[in-house]
């Protein structure tokens, strides 16, 4: 015996050299009746010597146990144990295989310890045990060519799940597959965490605490984990599987690459972690774990409502749900159901985990039609969706009383539809070009707020020598105005409930006008509701000036208005909803800015010059937006950017390119110094804006709150001395690191410098912006820059505005303020 480890070493030697012609070396690394595995002697080791089987002691503990670890990396991973429950106490244990085919471990008395079967009839010829490439640890016929695996350790998975492993069930054989945590970090015994293929209903995968739901990654819709959009993206590296037919139902995933590796782990905090690495270092990196957020824990926000980390609320009822009381946070239905076809409906909820399917029903062929008709016939029914996602969506799932565990999401998830009485629903008139008498409506009122408008105006301006533009703008818009202007207008029942009443569940934040609100139409769109406040006299005049211009404007970097709703004293209007918020969300948010790379930043500052060149150049109207700031460029799902509130914005008329103002708007910080000083705004001072903006997104830095220890400046002024230094590159964000490219960078703050100069003359128009963003022609040197060492006239500022912690609390527009 004492031959055998050189034989291990020597074989794995010759295995790497001659992987063709193993058959009579593989006998030599595999455990027979007549070779055992004894402590402190030999360990098994696979054809290409990535895993190790052997006898261990976890940590500093004593006892010994056998288990499968990474070959050859330090320190020692183990990934499968033996006899997890039943250590031995010293190193007198040996692994027999028995020649029918079982794997015994003796300790020193000749004791079993354990066995991988205790049935003794089976009748093999020549049985093998043989750790494979993959990490499985099989026993098989060594007579036979492809002899049926009798036993493996696959089957019998510890806390982690290596790619090919199956988590699930053997329906034929009853053998459940799941994830056991460790007890303690020297004790492989099974602990309080499992993660395991619930089948009670439709499957889905949970993780337990005892037997309490910690997590669900939820059921299979075909792409992924209706729980885990996240999974889908990284398919470059991975492919899931999930298998369910007559004989089994189980989970499993393979890497796609050969030279990365990955392990998945349910570790004693009772979390699961997603390890991956490449070559023998890093094999602690972990690039997932779950559960990760708030609402990933279990059914937080009771049945009947949703859990959303992006909502300024965490929990909400559902539409057509509410409290039992105002104490209570359980949600109720507000509108029993009839259990009636005619009187029931369903609402449609998108972009959501889908609720524990453990007491659900399916059937895998029905269309989704036949799922509603089903749902709807059936009293005790909640709610249906799509089993399978994919082309178009296939099967059907039904669940019956209560709805647990609905976690919303920005990106990802599915559509769930709920039933509810169809008083709770709510319609909206939507005035497609269909219906005349709704047109002539909306004609009609557009007609009187033109009015109303015109007269505020005058009431307003009377005095003044000259009327504003944005009055002249609104003359101009009557004349052509009949053409494309496809405004719809909603009525306040229709946003009252898409809105919860606007409820505070749904507000996204305040405006420099009143609230925003987000909402879901009856069809499942969201919009974004902004709600001019009532008392607000003055805002009558800037909305009737953002319906009208922004109406006019279609670009892909502007916010699209898609209507309006008047009604007594309420004025509203509606966007498109914006899942990713706006740019300060991201670039000052510690984590967030995480997410933002260099490729990203570059596509936002390319996007917000083509939509501020599309204001200043290319649309009907020419148009100055006069409060250009990080808050006011919104997201799309895919981080496109937006700009939006049109609140303070005016159109100019032909060559004019500049105007004067008592009335100076904006946000301190991006306004430039002649039009906070003398009232005087034009393109340039958007430019301005602009430039400010740029130096933020590269440095991830507000140019207003600038901290130095060395100086007084702002951003603006920080950067400038840099860039006097040659040293301009130093106030890129920390966060981004590696992936960019510094010539870029660079030349991306030489713009900005150039658009924050001090003469307005000086500062290059968008047009040139915009080559010069995508250009690689030499730039104009910058002058000094305006503003930079801020502290500007106004700082005495209303610093105790509360505003809501979501959105910038010290970016608040200003919106009337006499400039002297
Ligand atoms: C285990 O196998 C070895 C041969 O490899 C044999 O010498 C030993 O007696 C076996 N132990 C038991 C308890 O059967
Ligand atoms: C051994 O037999 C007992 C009783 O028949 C059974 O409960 C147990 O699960 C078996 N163990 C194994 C490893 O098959
Ligand atoms: C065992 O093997 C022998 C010879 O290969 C065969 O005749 C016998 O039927 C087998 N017994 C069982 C229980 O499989
Ligand atoms: C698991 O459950 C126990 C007992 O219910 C509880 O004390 C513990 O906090 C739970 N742990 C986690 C991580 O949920
Ligand atoms: C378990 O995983 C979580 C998430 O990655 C981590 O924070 C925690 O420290 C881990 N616990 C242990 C015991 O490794
Ligand atoms: C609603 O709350 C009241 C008291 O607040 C309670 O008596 C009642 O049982 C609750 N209803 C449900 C369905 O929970
Ligand atoms: C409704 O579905 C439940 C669950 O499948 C079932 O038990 C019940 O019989 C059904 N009721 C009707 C009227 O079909």
């Amino acid at each position: 015996m004492e031959i055998f480890p050189m034989l291990l070493v020597f074989s794995s030697i010759i295995f790497s050299l001659l992987s063709t012609y193993t058959t009579s070396i593989q006998d030599i690394i595999t455990i027979n009746p007549r070779v055992s595995i004894k402590d402190g002697g030999s360990t098994l080791v696979s054809a290409g010597g990535s895993y190790e089987l052997g006898f261990f002691s976890p940590g500093n503990s004593k006892s010994r146990y056998v288990g499968i670890w990474y070959n050859n990396i330090s320190p020692q991973k183990v990934v499968w144990v033996c006899n997890k429950e039943t250590p031995l106490t010293d190193h007198s244990g040996a692994l027999n295989l028995t020649s029918q085919g079982v794997l015994v471990l003796f300790n020193g008395k000749n004791s079993i310890i354990w066995s991988s079967s205790n049935e003794t009839s089976s009748n093999i010829s020549n049985p093998v045990a043989q750790l494979l490439e993959s990490g499985n640890f099989v026993v098989k016929d060594g007579s036979e060519e492809d002899s049926k695996v009798l036993w493996q350790s696959f089957d019998y998975p510890s806390d982690t799940l290596l790619p090919g492993m199956k988590i699930g069930w053997d329906l034929k054989t009853g053998l459940n597959r799941f994830l056991s945590s460790w007890k303690e970090p020297e004790d492989p015994a099974p602990g309080q965490f499992s993660f395991s293929l619930d089948r009670s209903g439709y499957p889905q995968l949970v993780l337990r605490n005892g037997s309490i739901a910690r997590y669900r990654l939820g059921s299979w819709n075909g792409l992924g984990f209706t729980g885990t959009p996240q999974l889908r993206s990284q398919n470059q590296l991975f492919k899931l599987d999930f298998v369910s037919n007559e004989n089994e139902v189980y989970y499993k995933y393979e890497l796609l690459s050969t030279s990365v590796e990955s392990r998945l782990v349910l570790n004693r905090s009772g979390d699961l972690q997603r390890f991956m690495w490449s070559g023998t270092t890093n094999i602690n990196r972990v690039i997932y774990s779950a559960p990760a957020d708030q609402c990933d824990a279990y059914n937080v926000c009771g049945a009947f409502s949703r859990c959303s980390v992006d909502s300024p609320r965490l929990c909400a009822c559902l539409q057509g749900f509410g409290p039992n009381s105002s104490t209570s946070t359980r949600c109720l239905r507000r509108t029993p159901l009839s259990c009636n076809d005619y009187q029931d409906g369903f609402k449609k909820f998108t972009r959501v985990k889908l609720p524990d399917t453990s007491s659900s029903w399916f059937d895998l062929t029905m269309t989704l039609e036949d799922c509603k008709k089903t749902c709807l016939k059936n009293c005790t029914c909640t709610a249906y969706a799509n089993l399978d996602v994919r082309e178009g969506g296939s099967g059907c799932l039904l669940w019956f009383d209560e709805l647990n565990d609905i976690h919303e999401f920005d990106t990802g998830g599915q559509d769930l539809f709920v039933k509810m009485a169809t008083s709770e629903l709510g319609d909206i008139k939507t005035n497609k070009r269909s219906s005349m008498k709704k047109r002539v409506a909306i004609i009609v009122s557009f007609g009187l707020l033109v009015m109303g408008v015109l007269i505020l105006g005058l009431v307003f301006y009377i005095r003044k020598k000259k009327l504003t533009v944005y009055m002249k703008n609104i003359h101009g818009n009557t004349e052509g105005g009949n053409e494309d202007i496809e405004l719809l207008k909603f009525d306040l029942g229709t946003i009252s409930k898409a809105t919860d009443n606007f409820s505070d569940n749904y507000k996204l934040g305040e405006g420099g006008f009143g609230p925003v609100y987000k909402g879901t139409l009856k069809e499942g769109e969201d919009i974004a509701v902004k709600r001019l406040s009532k008392c607000s006299g003055q805002g009558i005049k800037e909305f009737m000036n953002e319906v009208m211009l922004i109406a006019k404007l279609q670009h892909r970097n502007l916010v699209k208005l898609l209507g309006c709703c008047v009604e007594g004293d309420e004025k509203m209007l509606i966007y498109e909803y914006m899942p990713n918020r706006s740019l300060d969300y991201f670039i000052f948010g510690d984590t967030r800015s995480r997410l933002l790379g260099w490729d990203q930043r570059i596509n936002i500052i390319g996007g917000i010059a083509r939509g501020l060149l599309y204001l200043h150049q290319d649309s009907r109207l020419r148009i100055i937006h006069r409060d250009l700031k990080t808050g006011n460029v919104l997201l799309d799902k895919d981080m496109n950017p937006k700009i939006s509130d049109f609140g303070t914005a005016r159109a100019f008329v032909g060559d004019q390119t500049a105007e004067n103002t008592k009335t100076v708007v904006g946000t301190y910080g991006y306004m430039s110094p002649e039009y906070v000083v003398d009232g005087l705004f034009s393109i340039k001072s958007d430019v301005y804006s602009f430039g400010v903006m740029v130096l933020e997104i590269v440095s991830g830095k507000k140019n207003r709150g600038f901290i130095h220890p060395d100086h007084q400046l702002n951003l603006i002024g920080h950067v400038w001395t840099l860039w006097t230094e040659g040293r301009s590159l130093e106030v890129m964000d920390k966060k981004l690191d590696g992936s960019y490219a510094l010539t870029e960078v660079s030349r991306c703050i030489h713009i900005a410098l150039l658009c924050v100069q001090q003469q307005p003359e000086d500062r290059p128009n968008m047009a040139s912006v915009v080559l010069m963003l995508g250009g690689e022609g030499s730039l104009p040197v910058p002058k000094q820059p305006g503003f930079f060492t801020e502290r500007n006239p106004f700082e005495a500022e209303n610093s105790s505005s509360s505003q809501l912690e979501s959105y910038s609390v010290n970016d608040m527009s200003i919106t009337e303020l006499e400039a002297r």
